[in-house]
């Protein structure tokens, strides 16, 4: 079916005609005519305009009095005279921002925004050369901390709503708003409580004025100090695309670098504010070598790069890697030669291992908001794993998509792990009633977007298969989340560094190394296995933790703000990260060339593609060579004594974010959730401790009863999961 032929009207702006299609908002059409209208409160990515703060008042042909042009669409032959051309728009706009800054404090010497700030901007473009205003301006408390990250200046504030919008249109937390009335209104969070909210930074960046202001940002630096570098954020499959601001080689915060397919614009208060990790203070900045009975030695890199050349020739090629996943591709790819073709070792672990079979569906993840039906596999919270996937979610359920969850917490309530299983139900045209309706809808539609987020065995696979079953074609998309920021990235160059798969090195006999690379890679229980049957263990790491306790030598570790390189998004996207700020010490690839040297491995060129630029472009879908067929899934085993326990990584965790102070209120609670029926036969409520264990042994923890939970599941972040097993008993303390 071919789309339906666009309708183009004829505009005039101020003079200049222009064709637009019809609807265009008149801003655009304004842009398109080479006309600027200022706007304060318009932004498209918050929905309909909402006309709050009269800027962009214009001249329109045929009506009497002075239009809001944000509110207004293009119609054929409309003329509109902005404040360019219209002696009147100018006086109405000149009016309105002498109105604006009626009570604002003009303390731009002082305001973190000064410099950066629309309404400064506006004010010396457009607005009154002076105040006739000479009174007392209104005066509030300031700054009122909203959250540890963030800063709220009332007397700034210019009532554009943008925030609240955000609050309640995008994020969907609803924990913004406005109190009172008129004059009196101010923008407060709901019932005063921390703004505690997964995306809640994107309202500083939204804000046009310095009231909402990030706190880890104040006095921190002035606009001509700074440097910003475009860069793409390391800390989840998403790969949002960020600047990141420096001052004097130090990184000062992050934002936002709107790439429209990706992220549009919007980043997670992890990815914005983890970056002051940077400066812990327990972060090594030199190399270890354990030295018998008196444990660590710091030693120069000469030293360190004997050390681990000889442990990995002593290995005698029995040598694995245990990749992180934040590792770029080059990395990746140096530690692959280095082991695959200079040491002869065949072993990873990799923490991500997709089928390609994946990469013949893929599809810019703005068209999740596009799509007619999304369906949500797996039991990990899509906002805990790829928290700009929820937000896309959410603007295609406001589109008017159904969005069906299918999982121990989804609308279609089924067994933990049972991901593989459901979708071989689902192609199939099997399972509950629940599950063939939504099957049927899901062939029936001709734009689907289906979210895998779990770690079923063998996942990529199984979402491919479930693709091809639903015939999903151009304009659908696939999107397997990935649970390192690069898993993609390093399973591909593994990959492109020797014969075949390689393999997991599971089993019992001893191993003659093993390479740790990064702090992550220690979350995986397989690595300490493998570490403990290992003679020899190097590991690079930021900080020190359990993986730095098996090693024979510690290398400092960087971070994604110091690297240069390639990373793959959970879209299959290669975008290009820069180094923002150099290490305090060699970094990963430079120590790497240095042991291939030692051992006579040539293990260069590591240079990031030049042609991965800035907006990278998704590559177009890869053939499926063969349509995959269904695996019998493994059935899971969910039996067991009381609740069975579904434990999730959440975003909010991880070796950066723990050492980030203003970033501890938004980690996760020792709590467990309950679903209802489970608490009521227990007789629990939301905010009670309980004890959880098995055997009369237990922890307390509060317990958060949650209506959407599947009985006989309970759901707990992994922080507070250990030492519990695959089931628990949970009881009233
Ligand atoms: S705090 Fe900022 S974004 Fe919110 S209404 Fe005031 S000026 Fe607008
Ligand atoms: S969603 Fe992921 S990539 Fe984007 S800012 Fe957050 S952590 Fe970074
Ligand atoms: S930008 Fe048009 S009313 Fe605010």
């Amino acid at each position: 079916m071919s789309a339906p032929a666009v309708e183009l009207v004829t505009v005039n702006v101020d003079g200049r005609e222009v064709q637009v299609p019809k609807g265009t908002g008149m801003i655009e059409t304004a842009l398109a005519a080479g006309v600027e209208i200022p706007v304060f409160c318009y932004e498209p990515r918050l929905g309909p305009p909402v006309g709050a703060c009269r800027m962009c008042l214009c001249e329109v042909e045929g009506m009497p009095k002075l239009q809001a042009a944000c509110t207004l669409t293009a119609q054929d032959g409309m003329e509109l005279r902005s404040a360019q051309t219209s002696a009147k728009a100018a006086e109405g706009q000149n009016a309105v921002l002498e109105f604006i800054l009626l009570n604002h404090p003009l303390d731009c010497p002082d305001c973190d925004k000064g410099g950066e700030c629309p309404l400064q901007d506006l004010t010396f473009r457009w607005g009154p050369s002076n105040t006739r205003m000479h009174f007392p301006k209104r005066t509030f408390e300031k700054p009122i901390p909203i959250s540890p990250t963030i800063s709220l200046d009332r007397e700034r504030c210019i009532l554009c709503y943008r925030c609240t919008r955000f609050s309640e249109g995008v994020s969907e937390d609803l924990q913004l708003v406005a109190a009172h009335r008129g004059a009196q209104s101010i923008i407060t969070t709901f019932e005063e409580e921390p703004y505690r909210a997964h995306f809640s930074g994107n309202v500083t960046e939204l804000c046009p004025v310095g009231a909402l202001l990030p706190s880890t940002y104040r006095f921190r630096a002035r606009p001509w100090e700074i440097d910003n570098t475009p860069t793409v954020c390391g800390l989840c499959p998403v790969g949002c695309n960020t600047w990141a601001t420096t001052r004097e080689g130090k990184v000062q915060r992050i934002l936002s670098r709107n790439h429209p397919e990706v992220d549009d614009g919007w980043l997670c208060d992890k990815g914005r504010f983890t970056f002051d990790h940077l400066r812990a203070e327990d972060r090594l900045r030199e190399p270890l070598v354990r030295v018998r009975r008196r444990g660590f030695e710091a030693v120069g890199y000469d030293d360190a790069v004997r050390e681990v050349a000889r442990g990995l020739r002593e290995a005698g090629g029995s040598v694995a890697i245990a990749f992180s996943g934040g590792e770029t591709v080059e990395q990746a790819s140096a530690l692959a030669r280095l082991v695959r073709q200079g040491l002869g070792g065949d072993a990873a672990i990799l923490p991500d291992d997709l089928d390609p079979a994946v990469d013949a569906f893929r599809a810019p993840l703005s068209a999740i908001r596009d799509a007619e039906i999304c369906l949500v596999l797996g039991d990990e919270p899509v906002m805990e794993r790829a928290p700009i996937v929820d937000l896309w979610l959410r603007a295609a359920r406001r589109a008017g998509a159904e969005v069906v969850t299918v999982g121990p917490a989804g609308s279609v309530s089924t067994p933990p792990g049972s991901a593989a299983a459901t979708s071989a139900e689902l192609a199939g045209g099997g399972g509950s009633d629940e599950l063939r309706d939504a099957g049927r809808r899901l062939r029936e539609a001709s734009r689907v977007a289906i979210v895998w987020s779990g770690d079923d065995h063998d996942s990529g696979r199984r979402a491919a298969t479930l693709a091809a079953s639903l015939g999903l074609g151009d304009g659908s998309g696939l999107y397997v989340l990935p649970r390192s920021p690069n898993g993609r990235g390093v399973a591909q160059a593994w990959y492109e560094a020797g014969e075949g798969r390689g393999f997991d090195p599971s089993g019992e006999e001893e191993l003659g190394a093993l390479i740790v690379s990064g702090d992550e890679a220690a979350y995986d229980p397989r690595v300490a296995q493998l570490a403990e049957r290992a003679r020899f263990v190097f590991a690079t790491s930021m900080f020190t933790g359990d993986h730095t306790l098996w090693a024979h030598v510690v290398a400092p570790g960087t971070s994604y703000l110091e690297r240069d390189g390639t990373v793959v998004n959970l879209e299959g996207r290669a975008q290009r990260q820069r180094r923002v700020v150099d290490p305090p010490h060699l970094d990963e690839l430079e120590l790497l060339a240095r042991v291939g040297t030692e051992l006579g491995v040539p293990i260069a060129p590591w240079a990031a593609e030049a042609t991965v630029d800035d907006h990278a472009e998704l590559a177009p879908r890869a053939q499926l060579e063969a349509p995959p067929e269904f695996a019998p899934a493994a059935s899971t085993n969910g039996a067991g004594p009381g609740l069975e326990l579904v434990v999730y990584r959440p975003l909010f965790s991880g070796p950066g974010v723990e050492r980030v102070e203003s970033l501890a209120f938004q980690r996760p609670a020792p709590e467990i959730e309950l679903a209802h029926a489970d608490a009521q036969a227990r007789g629990i409520a939301t905010g009670d401790t309980v004890t959880v264990g098995l055997n009369g042994s237990g922890r307390a923890l509060r317990a958060a009863v949650r209506r959407k939970l599947r009985p006989g599941v309970a759901r707990i972040a992994a922080e507070h999961a250990d030492g519990l097993g695959s089931h628990v008993e949970v009881t009233k303390a």
